[in-house]
Parts: C-alpha cells; sequence; structure tokens
C-alpha cells in the first residue's frame, strides 16, 4: 500500500479497525455475494490468478474484494476516483494480505501512477471501472506485454462500455471484456434505482436543504437519469428533463416529466443533476441563466460534466461553505453578484460526497461481477479461436454477461426478497411456443442457481456496437 499513515502504526491500526467494522456492516446485507463467497471457497475458481481491479475503493468493493480473494485470486487494487477512495477501507485490505496502491484525495498524477502499479503486477483478470486501467494497457507502450497476457476482464459502467466500443471498433482491444454493466440486473437495480437513491441522499447529506417544491434539472434521461428523476419526483420536486436524443427525451415527456433544453431549463433550476456521460453538459452560457444559490452536481462518471473550470475562470470570488459545497459567487446579467456552489468539485456526487449505491443494490452488481470474473477464468475465449483465424479476430471482443448468469442473480435477488413465481406448465409452454414440450424441455427451464452459472453459459459478443448512441448528421447525406 502507499503509505498513507507514515509510521503512524497507532493510526494504522485504529484505521484497519474502522474499515473492517464498514466492511463487517454492508456484508451483512450482501446476501447473493455471501452465497456466491460460499460457491467459490469450493471451487476455487481463481486460484493461482492475479486480479488487478480499479472501483470506487469503499467498503462494499472491499467486500468483492475479499470475495475474490476467498476464490483464490491474488488481489491488486486501485480506487477510480481519488475523492472516493476511504483510507480506512483501504488499510482494512492490506491488513487481510491485499495490495493496494490508493489514497483519499491524490493528486491526478499518483492516480495514475497507482493504477501503473497495479498492473505491473501482470495481472490474468483486469476489473475495471470506467476504463482507466484498459485505457492504460492498451494506449501506454510500456504495457503491451502485459495486456497481451491478460486472460480477460470485466467492466463495470457505462462510460467503460463506451471506451470499450471505441477500442474494440479500433481493432485495439487485446482480450475479451464482460459488459457487466449491460447485464439487465445491473442496468436495474444499479444504474436506475441505486444512482436514484444515492445522488439524493449525497445531495441532501451534502447541503443540507429540503428539497419539496424546488426544482429539479435532471441532464440526461438514460438508465441512471431516470432514477435521479423519478426519486425526485417522489421526494416532492418539480422534475425538469433536459436531453440531445429525441427517443429517451420523448420517454421522459411520457413519464410526465417537463422536457427543455438546458438554455431554457437554467433559470428554473434550484438544483442541477448532469448524468450523461458526456462533456461540457453545464457551462459558463448555463451558470450565468441561473437563479442565486442554484446547486449544480454531477452524476455521471468523470468530472467534465460541469464546467467547474469555466465557473472558477468567471467568478469574481469563491469558497468552500462546507465540506463539498463550493460557493462561486458571479456577476448576474443584471450588474448584481450571485452565488451558484457546486458539490464535490464536479465528481460524482453519490461516490465523492456520499458512500455510494446502497448495500443491497452493490450486492447485485459485485455479484455479477464476480460471476463474469469466473466464466472469464474458467473459458480460454482465445484459445477457442481456429488458428487461421484473421488478427482482429483473436479476441472475443466485448462480451455479454451470460443469460444465465442474469437469470440466477434476479431469481436470488427475489428469494431474498421473500418474492414467489410461477412456473409454466407444460400446457402453458405449449401454448406459448406452439410445439410439443419434451421432459427434457421441461428439465431446462429449471433455474441454474448463482453457484452452477459461470460453468453452464455461452459467451455472446455484444450486437453491433456501432448501434451505440451515434453522433452522425440527423440528415442523409446528399448524393
Ligand atoms: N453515479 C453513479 O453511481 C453511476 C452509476 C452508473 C453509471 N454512472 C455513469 O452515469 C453516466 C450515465 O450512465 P447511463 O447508464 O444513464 O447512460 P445512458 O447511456 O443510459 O444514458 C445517458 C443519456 O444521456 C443523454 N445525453 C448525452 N449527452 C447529453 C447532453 N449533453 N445533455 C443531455 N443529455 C445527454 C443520452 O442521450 C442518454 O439518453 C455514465 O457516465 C455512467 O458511467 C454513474
Amino acid at each position: 500500500m502507499r503509505i498513507t499513515y507514515g509510521q503512524d502504526h497507532e493510526k494504522y491500526a485504529q484505521a484497519v479497525q474502522d474499515g473492517t467494522k464498514k466492511i463487517r456492516w454492508v456484508g451483512e446485507h450482501m446476501p447473493l455475494l455471501k452465497e456466491t463467497e460460499v460457491g467459490l471457497m469450493q471451487d476455487m475458481s481463481f486460484k493461482g490468478m492475479k486480479i488487478a481491479l480499479c472501483i470506487h475503493l469503499e467498503a462494499k468493493t472491499a467486500r468483492l474484494c475479499e470475495v475474490l480473494k476467498a476464490g483464490g485470486a491474488d488481489m491488486y487494487i486501485a480506487g477510480s476516483n481519488p475523492l472516493s477512495t476511504q483510507d480506512d477501507v483501504a488499510a482494512a485490505l492490506v491488513a487481510q494480505g491485499m495490495t493496494v496502491y490508493a489514497s483519499h484525495n491524490c493528486s491526478g498524477e499518483q492516480y495514475v501512477e497507482d493504477l501503473k502499479a497495479v498492473l505491473k503486477h501482470a495481472p490474468d483478470i483486469v476489473i475495471d471501472d470506467g476504463g482507466d486501467l484498459l485505457d492504460i494497457l492498451h494506449n501506454d507502450e510500456a504495457f503491451t506485454e502485459i495486456a497481451a497476457n491478460v486472460k480477460g476482464g470485466c467492466e463495470e459502467t457505462t462510460t467503460g462500455i463506451t471506451r470499450l466500443i471505441a477500442l474494440q471498433q479500433a481493432k485495439k482491444l487485446m482480450f475479451p471484456m464482460v459488459a457487466v454493466n449491460d447485464a439487465v440486473c445491473k442496468n436495474l437495480c444499479d444504474n436506475r434505482y441505486g444512482t436514484g437513491q444515492s445522488v439524493w441522499t449525497a445531495i441532501t447529506a451534502t447541503t443540507n436543504l429540503s428539497l419539496v417544491g424546488k426544482t429539479a434539472v435532471v441532464a440526461g434521461y438514460g438508465n441512471c437519469g431516470k432514477g435521479v428523476a423519478m426519486r425526485a419526483k417522489g421526494l416532492g420536486m418539480q422534475v425538469i428533463v433536459t436531453e440531445v436524443q429525441h427517443l429517451p427525451a420523448l420517454e421522459a415527456m411520457m413519464d410526465g416529466f417537463t422536457v427543455m433544453s438546458m438554455n431554457q431549463a437554467a433559470k428554473y433550476g434550484d438544483f442541477f443533476i448532469t448524468v450523461t456521460g458526456c462533456k461540457d453538459v453545464i457551462t459558463p452560457e448555463h451558470f450565468i441563466l441561473m437563479k442565486h444559490g442554484a446547486v449544480c452536481c454531477n452524476a455521471g462518471h468523470f468530472d467534465c460534466e460541469v464546467d467547474v473550470a469555466g465557473l472558477k475562470d468567471m467568478c469574481i470570488e469563491h469558497d468552500e461553505l462546507r465540506p463539498n459545497v463550493h460557493g462561486y459567487v458571479i456577476e448576474d446579467a443584471d450588474g448584481t453578484n450571485k452565488r451558484i456552489d457546486i458539490l464535490a468539485d464536479g465528481r460524482l456526487v453519490n461516490l465523492a460526497s456520499g458512500d455510494g449505491h446502497p448495500a443491497e443494490i452493490m450486492d447485485v452488481s459485485f455479484t455479477l461481477q464476480t460471476l463474469s470474473a469466473q466464466f472469464i477464468a474458467k473459458n480460454d475465449f482465445k484459445a477457442q479461436l481456429p488458428p487461421n483465424a484473421p488478427p482482429e479476430a483473436r479476441i472475443a471482443g466485448i462480451l455479454q454477461v451470460p443469460q444465465q448468469v442474469d437469470a440466477a442473480v434476479a431469481r436470488s435477488i427475489l428469494e431474498n426478497n421473500g418474492c414467489v413465481i410461477d412456473a409454466l406448465t407444460r400446457e402453458q409452454m405449449e401454448y406459448i411456443t406452439g410445439k410439443p414440450i419434451t421432459d427434457t424441455d421441461m428439465e431446462l427451464q429449471e433455474p441454474l442457481g448463482v453457484n452452477d452459472v459461470a460453468e453452464n453459459s455461452e459467451a455472446v459478443p455484444i450486437e453491433k456496437p456501432e448501434n451505440q448512441m451515434k453522433l452522425v448528421s440527423k440528415k442523409k447525406p446528399r448524393k
């Protein structure tokens, strides 16, 4: 571990104790991961393997690291954002014999050095959140040889998938990556409901302000934006949604929200939340239109959605008003002064100024991560290609989380919540499929448990990654 506590052994021991308590608390609320851990301890799927992991380093991620270690892995860990790293949690992992390169609020340069330090251990499996590890492996020549020996990996978030698609399209991706973000359970539980809850928890805890009757402007109506907008409505707020695509904008309107451009919405908002995966969503042209005391924050992966540097340039003065609340005084159009407040320096607010998603939500995401890593560990996708495969086919590309994994996780969540569902009878199946159903067909309908799926799943590449949001002209080019 990079030394955060210097020679202060007492402080380090206290940090280990505090971090361990945090991990034990969330662990109690992560039953799927517990079930997976029991299976992994018998199976030892990761025995002799090194796993490099870069995810927001707090208690729930630490629990994921414990489970992977229980499956036999040597763990090498970095945080995916300096502000979300919790030093006591990192210390607790070090005390368990894991290698950690991370410290809270370190510089940008140190952050990159930490990622490189993790990769220098030559991992077999890479678990990434946002694509920074993959970026170094594919774009820094010093790491080409290490990248060539990586068996595969998993990506946690939407922004990381976008970067993976770019690598694949450039025919540079050197090993198979499972798109954990795109699993049905991940999108639903984590992106929508997890972000919906944790963003508002972080905003209220950071500002200590009331929400009722105020106006929230949510930029982006993807999976995360839907959760943030839905919870804002439930908390008694008026909600305006801004978008750049017509279909999600239409969905927002049909869901009962007001849809506007950011230029129109700027003057109405009390709270602004960007969650787009894009850059420059709120810029000086919008700050100038905002009310005095408007609060802006970001829940997208990178801190480029709210132009905090632009606000700093245009401000008369700025000050930290409360922890993680920075006020910028700017001149209004009528010559008077007003203040715009930025939370967590524009970094993703629920992690940089909060504890992230609830434990039960990360239980789902991290069980998907564990099973996807196990799926990579148990299969040799590189070897499965024909010997005469063209160079660009030597990779298995970006893989879906197997449907069986998604189904097993959904089943386990429901069971843990005491929910029972009906099963199709043979007659119902024949009615739906229009075919006779055999005993074997009936047996195949039996759902698999989380500890059976990694071996019984097939690799399916994600279809047509180029079908992601296209930045093309809305008109056909003239012939
Ligand atoms: N805070 C968290 O805990 C958390 C959790 C999961 C994902 N994320 C991150 O949140 C971001 C969004 O994820 P998602 O899964 O909702 O993505 P998504 O692709 O489902 O949705 C993004 C939406 O933003 C819209 N958009 C893009 N640029 C815009 C702009 N300039 N103005 C307004 N709208 C714009 C897109 O049209 C799209 O509908 C990503 O960066 C992702 O990595 C954060």
